[in-house]
């Protein structure tokens, strides 16, 4: 007889190998999470888009006000830093970009995707229903920006 008992182990056993399943952030977001939040939250990091020099140098200087990051773990947080916040072209509508668009989310979503202006255009009206707080002259410069620099693939 299948006792009551059976059924919870099976159940804790199914439950515990759907945990081992779920995926763990990756090294360079762990490293991220442990080094990187004890003096300030994450906002730095969102508001800012460089390359791996870029990223190197601003981990350097990060290390000397006092961040600890073990010596192997820094190459693996720059790869990672400069992947998920990577440099942007210079131009207007950029620090906008930056500013206004991480408040509620990362740029990933922004990154992954290429747009004509209109989709773009969609993508803003979108953002403002949700409530991001993009005046009027900021949209036509963050529009032309993204326009420009999100294409869609061809
Ligand atoms: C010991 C405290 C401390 C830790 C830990 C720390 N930071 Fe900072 N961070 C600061 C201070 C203070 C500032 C503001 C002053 C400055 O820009 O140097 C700052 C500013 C920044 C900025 C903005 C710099 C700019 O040019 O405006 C970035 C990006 C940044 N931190 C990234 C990181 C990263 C990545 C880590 C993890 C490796 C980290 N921080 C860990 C203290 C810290
Ligand atoms: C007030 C919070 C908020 C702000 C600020 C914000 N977003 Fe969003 N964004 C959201 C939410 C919530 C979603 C998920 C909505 C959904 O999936 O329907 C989202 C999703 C997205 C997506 C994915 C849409 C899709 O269909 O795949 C893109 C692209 C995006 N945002 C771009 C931006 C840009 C560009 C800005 C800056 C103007 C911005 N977001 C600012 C809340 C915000």
């Amino acid at each position: 007889m299948f006792s009551v008992f059976a059924i919870f182990a099976l159940t804790f056993v199914v439950a515990a190998a759907a945990y081992q399943d779920s995926p763990q952030p990756e090294k360079g977001e762990q490293i991220m999470n442990a080094s990187c939040r004890t003096c300030h939250d994450l906002r730095p990091i969102d508001t800012h888009a460089l390359d791996e020099k870029g990223w190197t140098s601003e981990v350097e200087s990060m290390i000397e006000q006092g961040a600890e990051v073990a010596k192997d773990d820094v190459p693996v947080l720059v790869e990672y830093l400069a992947r998920m916040h990577g440099a942007l072209p210079d131009g207007p509508g950029k620090e906008i970009l930056l500013n206004t668009c991480t408040q509620c989310h990362d740029l990933m979503r922004v990154r992954r995707q290429g747009r004509s202006a209109e989709g773009w255009l969609e993508v803003l009206d979108a953002m403002l229903n949700e409530g991001a707080l993009l005046s009027e002259q900021d949209l036509p410069v963050l529009l032309r920006y993204l326009a420009r620099t999100f294409k869609p693939e061809r």
